[in-house]
């Protein structure tokens, strides 16, 4: 079977990430997380004290920065690494949560978080997930996926998520983070979510993970 890009856009917290893994899995392909390297910038910017208002600054950080994903120590998917630190966990709290869209915002640091993923599926054999890997990320990936779900739904399945992490939040702050993300994520002038007009639409609000892989799989069938 011949190995294809797939790309997975669509809005927070709609499943991305978990059918990402589910098919990197199933296929011997290497799963790329994309939002966790605008996690971490936004992190890096956090502890620097940079606001992502001040473009000249995060410029200069992004010198700073060395982005790369290291093995799970206990076997799942990799995890994101800030200049060599296993930040997989402090990127997933609610303040990364709460500025990463506006950092994510950044030509420089769309420039430079793209060209990185570029370079990853350079050997094909990948699924990345994002915002605008079907747009523009791989505008020439052989699959595109673009999967939304019912808005509750969605944030009900982000509560538990990060409630099973032990992190202490609650639904209503997880309700209007994914509705401030995706108005940024739609709104902002570089690179905006839109689904690829050759994406092949997702709406898992009343699917299974089971039911999800079985529709994404059919749906690679037919490209390799
Ligand atoms: O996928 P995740 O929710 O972890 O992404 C965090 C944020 O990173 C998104 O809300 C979005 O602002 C940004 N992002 C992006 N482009 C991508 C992936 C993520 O702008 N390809």
């Amino acid at each position: 079977m011949k190995k294809i890009i797939i790309a997975i856009d669509g809005y927070s917290s709609c499943g991305k990430s978990t059918l990402a893994r589910q098919l990197a899995r199933e296929l011997h392909y290497t799963y790329l997380d994309s939002g966790a390297m605008y996690r971490a910038i936004t992190l890096y910017l956090i502890r620097e004290k940079i606001s992502p208002e001040d473009e000249k600054a995060v410029e200069q950080a992004l010198r700073q920065i060395t982005l790369s994903f290291v093995p799970d120590p206990a076997g799942g998917t990799a995890h994101m690494c800030l200049n060599g630190e296993d930040v997989e966990h402090p990127i997933r709290d609610m303040e990364v949560a709460g500025k990463v869209s506006a950092v994510a915002a950044i030509g420089a640091v769309r420039r430079f978080a793209v060209a990185q993923q570029q370079r990853m599926g350079r050997d094909k054999g990948i699924v990345m997930d994002g915002r605008d890997i079907g747009t523009v990320v791989f505008p020439d990936a052989e699959l595109k996926l673009f999967m939304t779900a019912d808005p509750e739904v969605r944030a009900l399945r982000r509560y538990k998520e990060l409630k099973a992490k032990n992190l202490s939040v609650t639904l209503e702050a997880v309700r209007e983070n994914l509705r401030q993300r995706d108005h940024l994520d739609e709104t902002r002038a570089i690179s905006p979510l839109r689904k690829a007009p050759d994406a092949v639409v997702l709406d898992n609000s009343h699917m299974t993970a089971a039911e999800q892989l079985v529709f994404a799989l059919n749906q690679v069938a037919e490209k390799c």
